[in-house]
């Protein structure tokens, strides 16, 4: 069954050998008045519509702009409660910190399963209806062995894309030693999480995990057989980040604080890549990552949401794509470019965020005629259609 949408007034497909008319950062990618052809749930072939292959039925986009799903590289979806009162404070001049964390681990502890199941389906609802076809979701709301581990089953039922967050906050009981609950993270937890997980991650930041202490959780998760994340120069300056490229992490995320070494790791990394997430600063008030020295540094840069309950409650790709563009001076092409391409290289894909021949046919319409209107437009919603391996949604 292959499926032809033809009449797309933009289509990107980042994927080089279909660049046509536009210069543009790395291998973004565009092609005008473009078709597209869906077979077997993958991308069977792109380029100008008048050379469009048949197909079994077709679809008129009327104009519209064509887009790979958005690819949200960082999101703690696994948990109960809201903190709507805590954001309301901050909003009156109240600081965030690390420390709010432990509310949310309370009610996550308090839920039945079923209760958590809920959230974590309505927020992924949300996310596909927002554009988001790959997700990763991290456990960290639970931190008992036993909460931990049905946090990481929750989101195995939901992704493939399952990162192990013990190391989130050293939690009330260990209060005074860290040395134990480093080592129940490293030890007893990690064994009953990592069959299920991909990744590993640790929050390196002043009120949580200091250097040594990542050092050790990734190492360990590591050797079960997870690859390493890590949560990095959010709050202030630290050595998260060059924690996370000396493990060879797929990513460094938030990179909020980073100094010119950092930016020089980063750049000759052997492909960590900066996981910038806008919608923390707008909801923390805390000044934004400067994506600019990243990209003009040649760092891989990618945008995703960290919808959580503290820091940032959005599961939105089009509004942290909208705040990369105005607050982070991002172009509207690097900026889709990072919430797709990018995201899908913070988590070591190659058959997403991406429309070339033989990617997964993972794909957005906008009611919009090009991908600027994301910015342009922001708040609005625009997603006209959403096809998951060539299934629309
Ligand atoms: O990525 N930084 C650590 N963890 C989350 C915040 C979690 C929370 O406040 O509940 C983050 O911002
Ligand atoms: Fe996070």
């Amino acid at each position: 069954m292959s499926v032809l949408i033809t009449n797309i007034g933009e289509l990107i497909t980042n994927a080089p050998r279909d660049a046509v008319s536009v210069a543009s950062p790395g291998p973004y990618a565009v092609v005008r008045d473009a078709a597209l052809v869906i077979a077997d749930g993958l991308v069977a072939w792109t380029g100008p519509a008048a050379e469009a292959p048949a197909a079994d039925s077709a679809v008129d986009a009327g104009g519209r702009a064509v887009l790979p799903g958005f690819v949200d590289s960082h999101a703690h979806l696994v948990f109960a409660g809201e903190r709507g009162a805590e954001f309301a404070a901050r909003m009156a001049g109240r600081p965030y910190s690390a420390g709010g964390i432990r509310s949310t681990v309370a009610a996550t502890r308090a839920a039945d399963d079923d209760q958590l199941r809920a959230n974590l389906a309505r927020l992924a609802a949300e996310m596909l209806a927002q554009g988001t076809t790959t997700f990763e979701c991290k456990s960290g709301y639970g931190l008992t062995v036993a909460d931990e581990a049905r946090s990481i089953a929750l989101a195995a039922e939901v992704t493939p894309e399952v990162t192990y967050l013990g190391a989130h906050v050293v939690p009330a009981e260990f209060d005074g030693d860290v040395a134990a609950y480093v080592e129940l993270v490293c030890g007893q937890m990690l064994a009953a999480c990592a069959p299920q997980a991909k990744w590993v991650d640790v929050f390196c930041e002043r009120g949580a995990f200091g250097a040594d202490e990542a050092r050790a959780v990734l190492r360990a998760g590591e050797s079960a057989g997870l690859q390493a994340r890590v949560h990095a120069n959010q709050l202030g300056p630290g050595p998260g980040v060059q924690v996370a490229v000396a493990a060879e992490a797929a990513s460094a995320d938030h990179c909020t604080y980073l100094s010119d070494a950092d930016v020089d790791a980063l750049a000759s990394s052997g492909g960590t890549v900066a996981t910038l997430l806008p919608g923390v600063e707008f909801s923390t008030r805390q000044p934004y990552p400067d994506a600019r020295r990243l990209l003009d540094a040649g760092v891989t840069v990618a945008i995703a949401t960290d919808c959580n309950p503290g820091s940032c409650f959005t599961s939105s790709m089009p509004f942290c794509v909208a705040l990369a563009v105005r607050e982070m001076r991002m172009t509207t092409e690097e900026a889709v470019w990072a919430a797709t391409a990018g995201g899908a290289h913070a988590l070591r894909r190659t058959d997403v965020g991406h429309l070339g021949a033989g990617a997964r046919a993972d794909l957005i319409m906008l009611d919009a005629p090009s991908h600027a209107y994301l910015a342009y437009r922001p708040g609005v919603p625009q997603i006209a259609g959403v096809w998951r391996s060539g299934v629309l949604r």
